[in-house]
């Protein structure tokens, strides 16, 4: 009897000893990510009094799933600009003009928010200025690559990621990536973009931090402390300042309705949510077509055992203070988030789906992408002509580029979709 009760005794020390230590680890993951959301330098924190965030859990998970293809590098095409622009095309404005600012804050004009069925109207197009320019993003890749690093330092997400600060003050995200496919993950959907005339993602150069790199000698011992690999390559991305949190309109969300051209959906809105709505469709579409579960798709995954995660901010997107969003950490995009797509398929057309209205710029690159199937040639031409690095980092495989270009191939099919059931209105 006196050893059963011993061990019984013994039995709840340790039930006790299990949930104290259980109650401190969760203590300690929770203060470790509030540390983290309050640790841009002059920025505003993103992630104030959220509760321990289970859909970048679910994330981190994810990120561990095998490197699978050996990246390779394809031939040099040839191949002319899409739509006779050139490639790259930013638009000519980082900031837009006062009158225009005044006219997004006012109230909203008396014609359709949308033109030719499923196309945002051009009055809206006129008041969004142009994200990030092709002017600005030439500077600024052309001064990165330049200028000296003299400080890094925590700021950017987790610590493989640091804040890096050039000669000349200016600032970057150094993003240094669990494996290659991430970087290039990052890299690629940042020239996916410019050939799509999304200009919501900052500038972005890839750099190699090795022990020869007088750019990176500065910050030799803070790297050694790192323990980033001598032959890694990292991508910088222009550090913005004053950016916060978005959350995804009550449209966007998996119980709203979705975004369609009806008069109940959108005429109701005033300018600034219009300008906004437009942003969120090159959004839908970007990540459709690089499979990028980490924003939008991902919230929509953590319902299952969070109901309120999309009243809480979106994932890797800010919003500047002008009302622009920009897309940030993409590096789940193409290469991984093909990697993984039969895990997220069913999220990404869900919202893809869920989207029948788009700016008529990404509509028609997309077409053109879709009529000439050469979105795998036209992508590999732009990076390797614009980053001395690619051939190192590598390209995407030819089951990769497959699947991009079927990916572009769905988008158009659902755009016809969307243009015959909506071309009465
Ligand atoms: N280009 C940028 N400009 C300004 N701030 C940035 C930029 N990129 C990242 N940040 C800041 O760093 C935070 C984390 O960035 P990011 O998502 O790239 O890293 P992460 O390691 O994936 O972190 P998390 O797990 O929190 O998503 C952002 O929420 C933002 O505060
Ligand atoms: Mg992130």
């Amino acid at each position: 009897m006196r050893a059963v009760s011993a061990n019984l005794f013994a039995l709840l020390l340790l039930c006790a000893l299990a949930c104290v230590f259980y109650v401190w680890s969760a203590l300690e993951s929770r203060v470790e990510r509030q540390q983290r959301g309050f640790s841009a330098p002059g920025g505003p924190s993103l992630q104030r009094g959220l509760p321990a965030d289970l859909s970048a859990k679910t994330f981190r998970v994810l990120l561990a799933v095998p490197a699978a293809q050996k990246p390779h590098l394809g031939g040099r095409p040839k191949a002319d600009s899409l739509s006779g622009q050139a490639v790259g095309s930013r638009g000519n404005h980082v900031n837009g003009d006062k009158k225009r600012s005044a006219r997004r804050e006012g109230p909203v004009q008396s014609g359709s928010p949308v033109e030719d069925g499923i196309f945002w109207s051009e009055w809206l197009e006129d008041l969004l200025p142009v994200g990030f320019t092709e002017e600005h993003c030439r500077a600024w890749r052309e001064r990165a690559r330049a200028h000296r690093i003299v400080k890094l330092e925590p700021g950017c997400g987790r610590i493989s990621n640091q804040l890096a600060t050039f000669a000349d003050g200016s600032r970057a995200c150094v993003r240094y990536g669990i494996n290659a496919d991430q970087v290039q993950g990052e890299a690629l959907t940042y020239y996916l973009a410019t050939l799509l005339g999304i200009t919501n993602l900052p500038p972005l150069v890839l750099s190699q931090p090795s022990a020869n790199s007088e750019q990176w000698a500065g910050v030799r011992p803070q790297i050694e402390g790192l323990q980033w690999s001598d032959r890694a390559v990292v991508s910088l991305t222009e550090w913005v300042s004053n950016l916060t949190g978005v959350v995804t309109p009550a449209l966007l969300r998996q119980e709203g309705s979705g975004l369609h051209p009806v008069p109940a959906e959108l005429w109701n809105k005033t300018t600034a949510e219009l300008l906004e709505l437009m942003q969120w469709t090159d959004l839908i579409i970007f990540d459709y077509l690089t499979a990028n579960f980490d924003r939008l798709v991902s919230n929509l995954f953590s319902r299952q055992w969070d109901s309120r995660v999309m009243e809480r901010d979106t994932n890797n997107l800010l919003r500047t203070p002008r009302g622009d969003l920009v897309f940030i950490d993409n590096e789940a995009g193409l290469v991984h988030g093909f990697r993984v797509l039969n895990m997220w398929e069913k999220y990404h057309s869900t919202v893809l789906s869920s989207v029948c209205v788009l700016r008529k710029r990404t509509g028609e690159r997309v077409a053109e992408l879709h009529r000439r199937r050469d979105a795998r040639k036209r992508l590999l031409e732009l990076y390797r002509d614009s980053e001395p690095l690619s051939l190192q980092l590598g390209f995407l495989s030819d089951e990769h580029a497959d699947i991009l270009q079927d990916r572009i191939d769905r988008l158009y099919k659902h755009i016809l979709h969307c243009k015959e059931k909506y071309s009465q209105f």
